[in-house]
């Protein structure tokens, strides 16, 4: 590890911060870290909602962040994802790091979910909602081919560091000045249909929709909801067309061929709108539910 780190004061917070840098496709990145004990002492809150968005740098999650900012255009948001390059250029699109500050990381590290909440607290002294939307789709193979390592890593990526991010904002989440917190989980139609060469990433979300339900049972101060998005036109519709032939069912395959000639995919900022207004809106009655951006359960928060 050639990692380095230092301490700074921050202002206006005067909070002692850690900062390490770490290298992070091949450039090294401010990670910002801080005991979770000074996370409570921190500034007096914004009196602006904040919110944390995960794969933030581009496709369906820079779309919610977009979205999230025409509906609540006071809040303040940490956008996370790995390529500091994009978030960089994300945060200079939309108009600097009071609106839009960011953690470049892979979000299955520890320190870096540590470094999210941290840095939103510091920063603006409250977390109203966390958007869990940074997701992966390999390994597709057959159930007999599957790398092990593979299928570890996309439960990682697509669950467990969800929980991990969840378990650190919780304490902020019960405590929001809105008197609930939110989470979004961008799941999938993956999550209740089994795909030919989708075993880990349709188990990886139906294990999702279940952490939405658990969550909804054991968080009564959190409303949790489980989202299906569509079939958004971004960059991993384009790995699957890329990918995804011999590897899929001929015919699942041409449907997403199909959709992309045919321009039927779902624009990430319509269905993007549903996942904002859930994340400032969503009501107890929606919470540990699995809802279809679609659906008539979420009419109300669909683009007018
Ligand atoms: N596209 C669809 O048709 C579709 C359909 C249903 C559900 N979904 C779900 O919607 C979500 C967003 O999908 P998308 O289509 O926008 O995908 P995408 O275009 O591939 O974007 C994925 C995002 O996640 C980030 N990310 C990936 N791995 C990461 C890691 N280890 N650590 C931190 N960030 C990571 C990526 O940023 P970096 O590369 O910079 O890290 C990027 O911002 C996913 O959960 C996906 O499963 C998508």
């Amino acid at each position: 590890m050639n990692d380095k780190s230092f301490v700074f004061c921050l202002a206006p917070t005067r909070l002692l911060l850690k900062v390490t840098l770490q290298k992070c496709h091949g450039q090294l990145i401010p990670a910002t870290s801080m005991n979770s004990s000074n996370t409570n002492n921190a500034m007096s809150p914004s009196p602006n909602p904040v919110y944390i968005v995960t794969g933030a740098s581009r496709g369906y999650g820079l779309a919610i962040v977009k979205e999230l900012l025409l509906i609540s255009p006071q809040a303040h948001i940490l956008g996370t994802a790995r390529s500091a390059d994009k978030l960089a250029a994300v945060q200079a699109e939309l108009g600097g790091a009071d609106r839009f500050d960011y953690v470049a990381g892979d979000i299955t590290d520890e320190s870096v979910a540590k470094a999210i909440v941290d840095k939103a607290v510091a920063r603006w002294g409250r977390i109203d909602g966390v958007v869990h939307n940074a997701g992966i789709l390999d390994p597709m193979d057959h159930i007999s081919k599957i790398p092990i390592s593979f299928f570890r890593q996309i439960l990682d990526v697509n669950v467990t560091s969800v929980l991990q991010l969840t378990q650190l904002a919780l304490p902020h989440l019960r405590t929001s000045p809105l008197g609930l917190g939110r989470l979004v989980l961008i799941s999938s139609g993956a999550a209740t249909n089994a795909y030919h060469g989708w075993t880990a990433y349709c188990t990886s979300k139906a294990a999702l929709n279940m952490l939405a339900k658990c969550l909804a049972v054991e968080e009564p101060k959190v409303v949790t909801v489980a989202l299906r998005p569509g079939v958004l036109d971004t960059d991993m519709q384009q790995h699957i067309r890329d990918n995804g032939k011999g590897k899929l069912e001929d015919g699942t395959y041409e449907y997403f061929v199909k959709a992309h000639q045919e321009g039927s995919l779902v624009d990430p900022h319509v269905s993007g709108h549903v996942a904002a207004q859930l994340l400032v809106k969503a009501g107890k009655e929606l919470s540990g539910q699995f809802v279809d951006w679609k659906g008539d359960e979420v009419k109300e928060f669909q683009k007018k």
